[in-house]
């Protein structure tokens, strides 16, 4: 069995960034520059952001942070949003999710320019993802997809099941596993699939992208499989500076002796889906 590394494998990839933007700035040319939008004080939407403006300062990027109240309106955003479309100094920005009841997170991902979509949630994005253009592509399936290609796993012809059929993350991972350069047969598996034991079993490259704490069993898993966990549950611990601990959807010990390849939590996806924003940030600066 051998660990995908995720956390070395970002790190390598932001060692790369950081030297293209060297590279970049020696040529005179400005740093890339990402901005995020975070809306109230949910702790995980802050951690998650501070991990993003903090990645850009390791790689070289400029970043800004706007925040608002959890009360602010729907105009107010989205009068922010083409603010934001028109600043030509910023190459590409994200809105933290969720976003509080009252506005409509499709409408804010709606009125994103497409070229700054750093997220890769705009429809336009996600459309030509499907037919295979050229697009910015949500990051946590970029990172598996880079994971996957970085430690040379077969993927021709596998099975592949992906458990979980979000906006963000099952839909389109799996859009990504059955185009050409992958070639594997995929399963999109979800609450309402008939017997999802023996579907999961039956999978060569099994991702679990539910969001339900240790959900894979090792009955659940066929001898040899490749594992890829996405989950990123927060859970109360007393054993953690923050409180929190991260569980994955994999019941890792049990789990872990079947498999060729499986990604730890932490440490596995989640860095990946962190280099990624990085990756669109600077491929929309060089767009
Ligand atoms: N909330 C959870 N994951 C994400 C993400 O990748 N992007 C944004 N904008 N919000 C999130």
């Amino acid at each position: 069995m051998q660990i995908i590394d995720g956390k070395a494998t970002a790190k390598t990839i932001k060692a790369e960034i950081a030297e293209e933007v060297k590279s970049m700035v020696q040529q005179g040319k400005k740093p890339p520059h990402l901005a995020a939008v975070l809306v109230g004080h949910d702790g995980g939407s802050e951690t998650y952001v501070a991990y993003k403006i903090k990645d850009c300062e390791e790689v070289g990027f400029k970043s800004t942070l706007v925040r608002y109240e959890d009360d602010v309106t729907e105009e107010v955003l989205l009068d922010k949003i083409a603010e934001l479309n028109d600043d030509d100094d910023l190459d590409g920005f994200i809105v933290q999710l969720p976003l509080p009841g009252h506005i409509s997170e499709q409408k804010i991902i709606e009125a994103i320019d497409p070229g700054k979509d750093v997220d890769g949630f705009h429809p336009e994005n996600v459309g030509k993802t499907v037919i295979g253009l050229p697009s910015l592509l949500s990051a946590t399936p970029y990172g598996i997809i880079e994971l996957l290609k970085r430690y040379q796993v077969e993927t021709s012809g596998k099975n592949c099941v992906v458990v979980g059929r979000s906006n963000i993350v099952g839909r389109p991972l799996s859009i990504l596993m059955s185009q050409k350069s992958i070639n594997a047969t995929v399963t999109v598996a979800h609450s309402r699939t008939k017997d999802l034991k023996k579907v999961c079993a039956e999978a060569d490259i099994l991702i679990a992208a539910l969001g339900s704490p240790e959900f894979i069993k090792a009955d659940m898993v066929k001898d040899g499989a490749i594992v890829i966990d996405v989950g990123t549950t927060r859970v109360k611990s007393s054993e953690t500076k923050s409180g929190f601990r991260l569980k994955g959807d994999v019941a890792y010990d049990e789990v872990a002796p079947k498999c060729s390849y499986i990604t730890p939590v932490p440490g596995g996806v989640g860095p990946m889906t962190r280099v990624s924003l990085l990756l669109n940030t600077l491929k929309a600066a060089k767009a």
